[in-house]
C-alpha cells in the first residue's frame, strides 16, 4: 500500500482523544458505583444521584465530545484538500487486524449496551426509591420524610402512596416530579408545603391496593392517657372501642365507621375552605339510591354556589389524611411521654411547662432545642437534675421528629381528619347542624361511633362498662358547657 492511499483517521485528534478519556472514565465510575449500589446494604440518595444521574450524564458528554471532535477533524482535512475524506472505515475482513478491530468494537458495544440497560432499569427504580423522594431534596421533603419513618407505613414507599401503578400516573408524576426539582434548585417552594394535595391518586387505586377494602374490622380499642395542666399533672385515662365495622355484607354485618366505605353508599360533600375543614354541604346516596342532602342553616350555600362547585366523593384520605405524615401535637406527645414514663409526671406542673416550650415560635431547629432547655432550666431551677436533664432531652427529641421551623411545618399547619380531638374532623359533618329537608340529622351521638368502657384516673379505670359510659369531661371548671361546642373550640394541640 502506497503512503498516499493511507486514510488519515478522524479519530486522532485531541477533541476527540478528550472525549474518549471523559467517557471510558465515566464509563468506568459508573460500573464502580452501581457494584457498589448493588451490594451495599445502606442506600444513599447520592450515590444514586452521581450512578444514574451524573456519570450516565458525563458519558453521554464523552461520546458527544467524540463525534464533535470527529465532524472538525474532517472539516479541517477537507480543507486542507487532503482529498475527500470517507466517512466510513474501509473494512476488509480477510485481513486479520481488521477482525480483531472489528471483534473488540462489537464486544465494546455490547457492554455499553448492558450497562446502559441495567443502568436506566436502576434508574427507575432508584427515581420510585424512597431515598430518592424524601432525602434527596433535604429541607423540603424533611418534614413528610421524618413523621413517615416514625409512622405505621414506614415501610412503604412514597410511591405506592403517591403514584400507584400504571403508565399514565408514572408519567404524570414524572412531569410533576421535574417542576418539583427545578422548584427546590430554585427556593420556588411554599413552606410550609401545602396540604390537601390536589392532584393525589384516587385512594381506591393505592390505599386499597393493600388495605383490602371489603374487609371487617370489627371493633379497635384505644387507650388515650391525658394529663391536665394543673400543678399535680392529674391524669385522665378513655378507654374507647371505636366501632370501625366494615362495608361489605358478605364479610361480616354493615355498619360502624367503615359503613362510608361501602361502595354501594356514596358520600360527596362541598368545602368552603381549601383545607377542607368547612363543610356546609353534604349529600348521601345509598345503596337503593336515595338521596338525601344535609345542609347547615349557618353559612349555608346559595343555590349557584351548590351548581357551580364540583363536590368531592368521600375516600379513604377525607378521614385518614395523615396515615404516614403524622405531625404530633405539643399535648399528645407530651402526653405520651409522661405516659411511658420518659417525662417524670411527679414533675410539678410538667405538662403545661412541657407544652409552653413545644409550641412557642422558633426559627430554627438547633436554636429552639437551645431555648427548650434553657426554659426547663428556668422552670425547675432547684429540682434533680437528672429528671430535669431527661426531660429535656425528650424533649428536644419530639421536637426534632414533629417540628421544622425551616419548612413552617407543625401539627397547626397539617390538619388531621381521624376522631375530633384537636381537630374538628368527623364533626365536620357529625355535628347535628347538618339537617335535610325532611329534618333528619347527621349524627352527634357519642355512641354512634365508639363506647367508652372506662373513664377517669386509677381506681376508676378498673369498672368497666360493656354498654359504655356517658362521657365524663375531666375539667370542674367546664361544666356541661362542652356539650354542644366541638372539642377542638377548645383544646387544639398546645397549652390550654
Ligand atoms: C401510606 C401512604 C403514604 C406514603 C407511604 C407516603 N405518603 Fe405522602 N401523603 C399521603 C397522604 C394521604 C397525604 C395527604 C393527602 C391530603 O391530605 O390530600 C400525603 C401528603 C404528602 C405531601 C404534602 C404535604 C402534606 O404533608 O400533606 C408531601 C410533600 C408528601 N406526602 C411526600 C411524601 C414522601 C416524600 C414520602 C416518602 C418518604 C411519602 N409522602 C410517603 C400518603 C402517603
Ligand atoms: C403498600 C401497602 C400499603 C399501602 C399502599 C397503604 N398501606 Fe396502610 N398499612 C400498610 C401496612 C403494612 C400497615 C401496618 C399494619 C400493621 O401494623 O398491622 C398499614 C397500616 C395502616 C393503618 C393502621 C394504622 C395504625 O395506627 O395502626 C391505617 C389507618 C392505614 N394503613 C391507612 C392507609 C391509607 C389511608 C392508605 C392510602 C393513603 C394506605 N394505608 C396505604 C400497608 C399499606
Ligand atoms: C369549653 C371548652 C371545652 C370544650 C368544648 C371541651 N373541653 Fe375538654 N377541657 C377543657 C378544659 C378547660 C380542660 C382542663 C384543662 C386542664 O387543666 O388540663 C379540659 C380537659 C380535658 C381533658 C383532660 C386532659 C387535657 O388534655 O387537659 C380531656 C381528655 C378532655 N378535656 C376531653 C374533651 C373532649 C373529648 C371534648 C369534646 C367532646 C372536650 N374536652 C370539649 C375545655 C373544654
Ligand atoms: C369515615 C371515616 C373513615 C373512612 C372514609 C375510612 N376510614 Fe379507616 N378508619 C377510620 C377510623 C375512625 C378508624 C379507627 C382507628 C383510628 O382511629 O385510627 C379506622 C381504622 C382503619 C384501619 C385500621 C384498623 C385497625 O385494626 O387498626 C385501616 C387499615 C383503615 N381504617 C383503612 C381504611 C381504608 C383503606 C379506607 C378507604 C377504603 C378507610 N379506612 C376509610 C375512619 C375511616
Ligand atoms: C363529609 C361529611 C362526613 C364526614 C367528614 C364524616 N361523616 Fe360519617 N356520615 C356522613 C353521612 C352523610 C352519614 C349518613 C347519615 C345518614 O343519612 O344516616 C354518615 C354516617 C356515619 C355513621 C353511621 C353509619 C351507620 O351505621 O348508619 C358512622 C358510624 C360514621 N358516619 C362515622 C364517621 C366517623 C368516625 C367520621 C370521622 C372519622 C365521619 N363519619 C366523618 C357524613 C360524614
Ligand atoms: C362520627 C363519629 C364520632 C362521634 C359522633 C363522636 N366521636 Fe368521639 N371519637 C371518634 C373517633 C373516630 C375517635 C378516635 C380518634 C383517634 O383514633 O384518635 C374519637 C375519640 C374520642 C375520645 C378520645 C379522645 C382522646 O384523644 O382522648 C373521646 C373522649 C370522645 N371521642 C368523646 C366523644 C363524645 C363525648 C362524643 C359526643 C359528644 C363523641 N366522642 C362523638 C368518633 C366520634
Amino acid at each position: 500500500m502506497s503512503v498516499a492511499e493511507k486514510k488519515p483517521s478522524l479519530i486522532q485528534n485531541w477533541i476527540s482523544v478528550a472525549g474518549l478519556i471523559v467517557a471510558t472514565g465515566s464509563l468506568f465510575a459508573m460500573l464502580c458505583l452501581m457494584a457498589m449500589d448493588f451490594f451495599s446494604a445502606s442506600k444513599n440518595p447520592y450515590i444514586g444521584i452521581v450512578t444514574y444521574f451524573v456519570a450516565p450524564a458525563f458519558l453521554g458528554l464523552g461520546l458527544f465530545v467524540i463525534v464533535g471532535g470527529m465532524l472538525f477533524e474532517r472539516h479541517q482535512l477537507i480543507r486542507s484538500q487532503q482529498g475527500v475524506v470517507s466517512w466510513f472505515p474501509v473494512v476488509d475482513l480477510n485481513r486479520p487486524r481488521h477482525r480483531q478491530i472489528l471483534g473488540s468494537l462489537i464486544g465494546f458495544g455490547v457492554v455499553l449496551l448492558l450497562v446502559i440497560a441495567v443502568s436506566s432499569y436502576r434508574s427507575y427504580h432508584f427515581t420510585e426509591s424512597k431515598q430518592f423522594c424524601g432525602q434527596t431534596c433535604h429541607t423540603v421533603m424533611k418534614p413528610e420524610f421524618t413523621a413517615y419513618q416514625n409512622s405505621p407505613h414506614a415501610r412503604v414507599t412514597c410511591t405506592e402512596c403517591h403514584i400507584g401503578a400504571g403508565a399514565t400516573w408514572f408519567v404524570r408524576s414524572k412531569l410533576s416530579g421535574s417542576y418539583q426539582v427545578y422548584a427546590t434548585l430554585f427556593h420556588k417552594y411554599p413552606t410550609p408545603i401545602p396540604t390537601p394535595v390536589k392532584n393525589l391518586r384516587p385512594a381506591q387505586e393505592t390505599c386499597e391496593q393493600c388495605h383490602w377494602p371489603q374487609k371487617f374490622y370489627g371493633a379497635v380499642e384505644r387507650v388515650r392517657t391525658h394529663f391536665k395542666y394543673d400543678d399535680e399533672n392529674s391524669p385522665y385515662t378513655v378507654r374507647l372501642l371505636l366501632k370501625v365495622g366494615g362495608g361489605d355484607p358478605l364479610h361480616g354485618p354493615v355498619g360502624g365507621i367503615h359503613w362510608h366505605m361501602n361502595v354501594a353508599n356514596k358520600t360527596e360533600y362541598i368545602a368552603s375552605d381549601d383545607a377542607r375543614q368547612v363543610i356546609p354541604w353534604v349529600r348521601m346516596t345509598d345503596r337503593d339510591g336515595r338521596v338525601t342532602t344535609y345542609e347547615v342553616k349557618e353559612g349555608r350555600l346559595k343555590p349557584e354556589q351548590v351548581a357551580e362547585a364540583t363536590p368531592r366523593r368521600m375516600d379513604c384520605i377525607d378521614c385518614h389524611n395523615r396515615p404516614t405524615h403524622i405531625f404530633r401535637s405539643p399535648d399528645e406527645t407530651v402526653d405520651m411521654a409522661m405516659m411511658l414514663g420518659r417525662i417524670d409526671p411527679k414533675l410539678p406542673a410538667i405538662k403545661k411547662h412541657a407544652v409552653d416550650a413545644l409550641a412557642a415560635d422558633y426559627t430554627e431547629t438547633e436554636d429552639a432545642c437551645r431555648q427548650i432547655a434553657e426554659k426547663l432550666q428556668k422552670d425547675y431551677p432547684n429540682a434533680a437534675t437528672g429528671t430535669v436533664t431527661r426531660a429535656i432531652v425528650e424533649l428536644q427529641k419530639i421536637y426534632r421528629d414533629n417540628f421544622f421551623p425551616e419548612m413552617k411545618s407543625r401539627w397547626k399547619a397539617y390538619p388531621n381528619n381521624i376522631g375530633h380531638f384537636e381537630w374538628a374532623g368527623c364533626f365536620r359533618c357529625h355535628d347535628d347542624q347538618h339537617v335535610s329537608a325532611d329534618g333528619r340529622k347527621i349524627s352527634a351521638d357519642c355512641k354512634s361511633c365508639h363506647v367508652i368502657i372506662s373513664q377517669g384516673a386509677a381506681t376508676e379505670l378498673k369498672t368497666i362498662s360493656s354498654q359504655g359510659l356517658e362521657f365524663e369531661h375531666p375539667a370542674e371548671e367546664v361544666g356541661d358547657t362542652w356539650k354542644g361546642m366541638k372539642c377542638n373550640d377548645c383544646h387544639s394541640g398546645g397549652a390550654m
